[in-house]
């Protein structure tokens, strides 16, 4: 395995990120973990991450005392690497101005480089530098502004990089860190199973005896964990999946055929009712996702106490989930540090205190992904693009009524069946239909009619804070547009949503 110290870069995660790619076992530590909590690792190399101090800060985080003399090779990062040259008796200067971005490698060379040809672009975010170098190194590679971007001592097996060869901006970055594992002699055989059977692993050490209560929402998260806390607890999982009526057109019936037969022990409850009484006479779309939000705190905890009591709390937390919080990110009232407050059932009163268990607060989302394929996931449910908590309630503009909501479930139901019998589905990253307020003119035969307009949003985007509108072919659209009116009467006109995040959101509330 290899050990990686944190020393609080917001990109630590991704090298360990990274080394499982490469199929090798990583583990991060905190930046002062002791000698012999690094040992229990049994490690072939060790990382010193980056972070935000300056060497000569008071507080500037530190490894244990020893951790630098272990006799396996040591990778530093940005501060890692400005560290390790500190230690050894470089110099290190603040310097004037921060640099951040690209930067193109002037020169490069040693071992971290071993078969690497071309241009080789690395991200920088730094202000100090190393400006000397410690007795037994060299630099093996410098940018125009940074005459020490890498160092290497080959016989004490110690290398530094200044720049962030994790990150995607760094293409080649890949190549640099499986050259440190072979430097390292570390083996590649970590494989997704691995990572299923370690988080099994630390559910039963964690959990116990205990019972667990999980909220299921139909997307791959809490799906996924539903899959796994089965395996690892069994019937001491009781999984809630709160219908609250605002769901897809047989989407209850698709979750529940795919994890009760893998053994989750699923409680599907119909709050249909309660929802839509509480909904009902309300247009205001912050209020209607207060009242979803309440009404499923509600029926949750109804359903913990009928069921309970439960020692337990179980979420599908992911890892950008957690920086994000810490991030200060959520300020967005609707980007993705949002998305799972309708889930965050911290509004439960205290005599439903639970300890949480978020056995995916460390993996991306691909990589819950790749387990759930492992759990046996079935695809749909494993590849489907995420659907906000407050459902359909949002995406019918103005009160939502029954008959609205009858509407919308079959339109987004041939929009979305639409996309994967043509083969759209996986280009776009999320595709929604609207039910606008509006009534327009129409003809139908020899009839007048006067109905809704439907609008139809597609988008690609990485990160759901900005996104593109989806091309999708115009044959396309109108095969879903002939569909729509032909098979949906109240519906008279059909729109495509063409503007991209920002300006508009994603959803239409
Ligand atoms: P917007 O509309 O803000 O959406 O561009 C970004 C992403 O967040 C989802 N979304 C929500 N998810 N509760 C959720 O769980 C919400 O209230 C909510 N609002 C938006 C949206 O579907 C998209 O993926």
């Amino acid at each position: 395995s290899i050990v990686i110290l944190d020393f609080g870069s917001q990109y630590t995660r991704l090298i360990a990120r990274r080394f499982r790619e490469l199929g090798t076992y990583s583990v991060i530590l905190p930046g002062n973990a002791s000698l012999e909590r690094i040992q229990q690792e049994n490690p072939a190399g060790l990382v010193l991450s980056g972070g935000p101090s300056s060497v000569y800060d008071e507080a500037a985080p530190r490894p244990a005392e020893g951790v630098l003399d272990l006799d396996i090779p040591i990778l530093g990062v940005c501060y890692g690497m400005q560290y390790l040259a500190h230690q050894v008796g470089g110099e290190v200067k603040r310097a004037g101005k921060r640099e951040y971005g690209k930067a193109d490698l002037t020169r490069y060379g040693g071992q971290l480089f071993e078969g690497i040809q071309g241009e080789f672009v690395a991200w920088m975010s730094h202000s100090d530098s190393v400006t000397q170098l410690p007795q037994g190194y060299e630099v093996v590679a410098e940018t125009e502004d940074t005459p020490v971007t890498a160092i290497e001592n080959s016989v004490t097996r110690r290398y530094g990089v200044q720049f962030h060869p994790e990150v995607v901006h760094t293409p080649k970055g890949g190549q640099l860190l499986a050259n440190f594992l072979t430097i390292c002699g570390a083996s590649r055989d970590w494989t997704a199973q691995h990572i299923v059977e370690d988080l099994i692993a630390g559910v039963q050490a964690q959990v116990g005896d205990g019972r667990v209560l999980l909220a299921i929402s139909g997307g791959v998260d809490s799906s996924t964990l539903g899959l796994l806390l089965a395996r690892a607890i069994g019937d001491k999982l009781t999984a809630v999946f709160i219908d609250h009526g605002l769901l897809r057109l047989g989407e209850r019936e698709q979750v529940e055929a795919a994890l009760t037969p893998l053994g989750v022990h699923l409680v599907t409850v119909d709050a249909t009712k309660e929802f839509l009484g509480a909904l009902a006479g309300v247009s205001d779309p912050e209020q209607k996702r207060k009242i979803i939000g309440r009404e499923f705190i509600r029926a949750f905890e109804r359903e913990a106490r009928e069921y309970g009591p439960f020692d337990f709390l179980a979420q599908g937390t992911l890892y950008p989930d957690v920086i994000e919080s810490a991030g200060g990110l959520s300020s967005d009232k609707s980007g993705a540090a949002n998305i799972k407050s309708h889930h965050n059932v911290g509004g439960l009163p205290d005599d439903l205190a639970f300890k949480l268990v978020e056995p995916f607060r460390t993996l991306f989302k691909d990589e819950v992904r790749e387990i759930a394929a492992l759990l046996g996931l079935p695809d749909p449910v494993r590849m489907r693009h995420p659907f906000p908590g407050p459902g359909l309630g949002i995406r019918i503009l103005g009160e939502v009524t029954p008959e609205k909501l009858d509407i919308l479930k079959r339109v987004d139901d041939i929009f979305i069946s639409g996309l994967r019998e043509f083969g759209l589905y996986d280009t776009c990253s999320q595709a929604l239909a609207v039910l606008t307020p509006i009534q327009s003119v129409g003809v139908m035969g020899d009839e007048r009619t006067y109905s809704y307009t439907v609008a139809l949003r597609a988008v690609t985007t990485g990160d759901f804070m900005t996104a593109e509108w989806a091309r999708l072919p115009y044959d396309f659209l109108a095969a879903m547009s002939s569909r729509i009116v032909n098979q949906v009467h109240e519906v008279n006109r059909v729109v495509y949503d063409i503007t991209g995040k920002p300006p508009a959101t994603i959803e239409w509330e």
